[in-house]
């Protein structure tokens, strides 16, 4: 059996997987690197003086590991600089805040390089290599060129943005035709995939094919759309461990019969924060009568701390926070509890259980997993109403929430003052459909899929390195 290398810039695999802090992806990727006895390669997170290549290689719960330390200068170009200042906000439609300089993108190619010319000496012929997401892109031509010929597939979890933004990036034939060393490549949602077979007709003169190959620059690729999913079953054991019914026992005591609504995203402009926060505003303001009755608990985490757009959001939303409380909040009630602290899993899924409506509104998302554990957390009897950006490559599934356009802070409005108000009956019809989806499509499903499709993709392909 061949074994698997998954590689991603960040190694997630946990330490303890009881621990209950794992997110889904980390745990059905270990559970894919036991069964296959693979490796998880990736950045360590930490910094060298000067590169050696030296590997870091530990055990983490049956899941062997292995990263390598980076310069200070790589993580400033390559990680801080190409991955999070230019490609990031590139793929989430803001080229406002999209940096284009010279230096990130030489860092980001050194980066994968060296990336590259560490894992190979570890491969084994059989070997079947997953690389994930946009830190990662030019990896498999960077394998190539040291001679490697096993099947490479790659997964974008971010959005793949309209060919009209891609454009703006210096070097984006050259960027796009590295992503034909692969043997596979795998979007979020159709939409995304349509997006690259488009850039590909119009600004490479390529051609899709009905099976979703497609041919440019004198080769061919198989792509497709592989929606990722949550782990169900380990998500709803974590709602109902003692820690998840304590949690939402006591959400449910410190809500005093209030109606708690809940977001949980990473502090990123691409999550619609602010506009989220406005849209609530307005809500209070459009019903006098409810404003007291509810209240919402934004539980952010700080992220990419280094990079400037980061800083200055985090001072925004700390503003219009603190706003929206000083003009609305009484002397027992507070509309906005504000949070930048990360919760264990089991406490999220109390957390969600507890609330009567989850406010999931990004601006662009490749998917967004909050949208999935937050239905996978309610109460079959009396579930909460998932408030849905049209905009998240999730809304693709999810047809059956509250879908909203995040800009509009009317829509937002109406939309949490329907899902307060919502009969019991539809509640119910609406997580039932939207229930199934989320157990139809679970990160197992997901990772099964993509790693068949990778085998099927490369036997058509052999021969063709
Ligand atoms: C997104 C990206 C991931 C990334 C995560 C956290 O979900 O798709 O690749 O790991 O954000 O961001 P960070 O920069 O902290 O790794």
């Amino acid at each position: 059996m061949s074994r698997l290398i998954v590689v991603s810039n960040r190694v997630s695999a946990p330490k303890d997987p009881a621990a209950g802090s794992a997110g889904g992806l980390a745990m059905a990727l270990s559970a894919a690197l036991r069964k296959y006895e693979g490796l998880w390669f990736g950045w360590s997170g930490e910094t060298v003086e000067h590169f050696t290549g030296e590997l870091n290689i530990e055990d983490r719960a049956g899941v062997a590991v292995a990263t390598v330390d980076l310069e200070p200068q790589d993580v400033d170009e390559y990680y801080n600089g190409y991955a999070n200042k230019t490609l990031w906000p590139l793929f989430h439609h803001r080229i406002d805040l999209t940096a284009y300089e010279r230096s990130y993108g030489e860092g980001y190619e050194r980066t994968n390089r060296r990336f590259a010319e560490v894992l190979q000496p570890l491969l084994q012929p059989d070997d079947v290599i997953w690389i994930h997401d946009y830190h990662m892109i030019p990896m498999a031509r960077d394998l190539r060129r040291l001679g490697v010929k096993n099947r490479i597939g790659f997964f974008l979890h971010t959005p793949w943005p309209a060919r009209q933004l891609l454009v703006t990036l210096p070097h984006h034939r050259r960027l796009v035709e590295s992503m034909f060393d692969f043997d596979l490549l795998g979007f979020q949602t159709r939409e995304w995939l349509g997006l690259f077979q488009r850039y590909v007709e119009v600004e490479a003169g390529g051609k899709v094919r009905a099976d979703g190959r497609v041919e440019a620059f004198g080769r061919s690729v198989q792509t497709g759309a592989f929606p990722i999913g949550i782990d169900v079953d380990g998500f709803l054991a974590a709602r109902d461990s003692p820690l998840g019914r304590r949690t939402y026992d006591r959400m449910s005591a410190s809500a005093a019969f209030r109606s708690m609504i809940v977001g949980v995203d990473r502090l990123d402009y691409s999550k619609g924060l602010e506009q989220r926060l406005l849209g609530y505003e307005q809500f209070l303001e459009d019903n006098p009568q409810l404003r007291s009755e509810v209240f919402l608990l934004q539980v952010t985490p700080i992220s990419r701390d280094e990079v400037d757009t980061y800083q200055d959001m985090r001072v925004r939303l700390e503003a219009l926070a603190g706003r929206v409380n000083g003009a609305y909040a009484d002397m027992d009630w507070q509309p906005i509890r504000y949070l930048n602290r990360t919760f264990r899993r089991d406490q999220l899924a109390g957390i969600y259980r507890a609330a009567k409506a989850g406010l999931v509104t990004p601006l662009r998302d490749g998917m967004n997993l909050v949208a999935k554990e937050y239905v996978a957390a309610q109460d079959p009897e009396d579930p909460g109403v998932l408030i849905l950006s049209r905009f998240a490559g999730a809304a693709e599934q999810m047809g059956e929430a509250l879908l909203v356009n995040p800009f509009s802070r009317e829509e937002l409005s109406e939309a949490i003052q329907k899902a307060l108000t919502m009969p019991r009956e539809e509640r119910i019809r609406k997580w039932k459909a939207l229930m199934k989806v989320v157990r139809d499509t679970d990160v197992a499903r997901w990772r099964d899929d993509y790693v068949q499709a990778l085998m099927a993709a490369s036997q058509s392909k052999e021969g063709s390195h």
